[in-house]
């Protein structure tokens, strides 16, 4: 069952000679041309039926959606559109597809919403804008992979069920198998975990990097790069409740050289994506040109999506402290005219997802990495300077994203560490194993998160965060 795949035969310079495909149908016309996409590419391949080769009921068979093998010889396209075509020879249907309920899905031939799609997230991968975007999905955690294996980093697996709240935010989800209607109590009448399948409370991991930490200080340099999971309710099309995160953790290296790899990582990978998956990029910017044409001048996008992935590999990302980026918003016109949901008023104020895209899009018009965070607003974990007020926190920031990258230099001294750990009420009991990190030869070391999801969106250009992951998990939807 070997056949060849349409990416193949749409290259292949062997005219004349016998091919074999197998896909699904996406359109037939006039009782004579057949589309068939396998997956392979974006593109379809064009079979061509020749009078009364092919028997009237294996004819009506022939509908789009339906699972079809197709046997002939690869021929020149006397028509436009197509280099080469197949003139069939041998049609087998392998699996039918109903043209009255194709008819009812998204599967049927013209322009479904994207909500549509997702309500028909198992059919959704059919469609050329959803082929697309998983195709690049799939290479681009291949460059994932490729970047750090190629820079010597060890990938490694750290847990999804864990007993640890990385983030301190308290946005886990929990995991149990007691029986909720009757859990077993203690004599105080709260539930007793230590009855519970682990022995003590469990949720599901927010963040690899502390275990990846531990992992840094004997392999050197790790990464790692699995799905996470936060029970935090923002419905936005930016967050999911199951991510995929890529954590490299690095020993003996400060906040300058965890910037320099991040932005190194980042290009790299969206240079992968130029060198390998052009038709798809193509075929994505073209859909972002047709969206735009609905849309007031105002709102279209400034660069086609080709040239804003070059134009982020050309320019270096700006390096920007916290302190300097509060004076540039305080400053700034939608500061002033009140235009900000959250008005900057002082320094120690949050950055919302306005402010990150201001500064991003609107003043510096480029990636942006901003740096010393006020230490109240960031984890216990991240190290502080001197000045006592700030740590050594970096978040990247994208266009049209907003944070694409959060990481820091993390605290090495332990005296440090244990203080910070008190005052935000984080037991040294839940993590005495952090801890020894500090205590057994201790060293600056860095780390940063980079939510694929995210990634995935800058590169796609898609503008909702559940078009690009396969079956999204957000608040009230786990449908699939
Ligand atoms: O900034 P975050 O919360 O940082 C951490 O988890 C650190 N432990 C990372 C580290 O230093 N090793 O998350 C990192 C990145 C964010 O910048 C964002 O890209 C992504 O993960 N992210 C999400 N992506 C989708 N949905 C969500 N709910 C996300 N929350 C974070
Ligand atoms: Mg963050």
């Amino acid at each position: 069952m070997k056949h060849t795949k349409v990416v193949d035969v749409l290259k292949s310079d062997k005219l004349l000679q016998p091919v074999t495909i197998s896909g699904w149908v996406r359109s037939f016309r006039n009782d004579r041309f057949i589309a068939i996409n396998d997956g392979s590419t974006i593109n379809t391949i064009q079979c061509v039926l020749e009078d009364n080769i092919i028997d009237q009921k294996t004819l009506e068979r022939i509908n789009v959606g339906a699972a079809i093998i197709i046997t002939g010889t690869l021929v020149e396209s006397e028509g436009k559109g197509q280099r080469v075509e197949i003139k069939v020879s041998e049609i087998h249907i392998e699996g039918d597809a109903d043209p009255e309920e194709v008819k009812l899905t998204i599967l049927s031939p013209k322009r479904h919403s994207l909500e549509k799609l997702r309500e028909q997230a198992h059919l959704r991968v059919r469609t050329n804008t959803f082929g697309a975007i998983m195709r690049l999905r799939s290479k681009l955690s291949f460059a994932v992979h490729e970047y750090f294996q190629k820079n010597d980093f060890y990938y490694v697996h750290t847990p999804i069920i864990t007993g640890s709240d990385a983030e301190g935010a308290g946005e886990a989800f929990k995991v149990t198998n007691m029986d909720l209607k009757n859990p077993p109590k203690d004599e105080n009448g709260e539930v007793d975990y230590s009855k519970d399948f682990f022995g003590r409370e469990a949720n599901l991991t927010v963040s690899g990097q502390l275990e990846g930490e531990t992992y840094a200080m004997g392999l050197g340099q790790i990464y790692t790069f699995g799905p996470t999971f936060r029970a935090e309710n923002s419905n936005t099309s930016r967050h999911l409740s199951e991510f995929w995160m890529i954590e490299p953790e690095i020993a003996f290296c400060d906040l300058d050289g965890n910037m320099d790899l991040a932005e190194d990582f980042i290009k790299y990978v969206i240079q992968f994506a130029l060198d390998n998956c052009m038709d798809d990029l193509e075929f994505l910017e073209n859909r972002l040109v047709q969206e735009d044409k609905s849309k007031p001048q105002a709102e279209r996008a400034e660069m086609l999506l080709r040239d804003k992935l070059k134009f982020v590999l050309d320019n270096n990302f700006k390096r920007v402290s916290y302190t300097e980026a509060i004076e540039i918003l305080k400053n700034s016109k939608p500061n002033k005219k009140k235009k900000f949901k959250y008005p900057i008023e002082e320094w120690g104020a949050d950055l919302q997802s306005e402010h990150e895209r201001f500064l991003v899009e609107k003043h510096f018009k480029c990636p942006v990495i901003l740096f010393d965070y006020p230490a109240d607003i960031k984890s216990f974990y991240m190290r502080l300077n001197e000045d006592g007020k700030t740590v050594r926190a970096m978040d990247i920031l994208f266009p049209g994203i907003g944070e694409i990258v959060g990481g820091s230099q993390r605290e090495e001294r332990l005296d440090v560490l244990k203080q910070k750990m008190e005052a935000l009420n984080i037991p040294e009991e839940d993590l005495w194993w952090y801890l020894d990190t500090r205590r057994f030869g201790t060293c600056t070391h860095s780390g940063f998160g980079l939510g694929f999801e995210r990634l995935v969106l800058f590169v796609t250009g898609m503008s909702n965060i559940r078009d690009v992951i396969p079956y999204p998990r957000t608040p009230l939807n786990a449908e699939f």
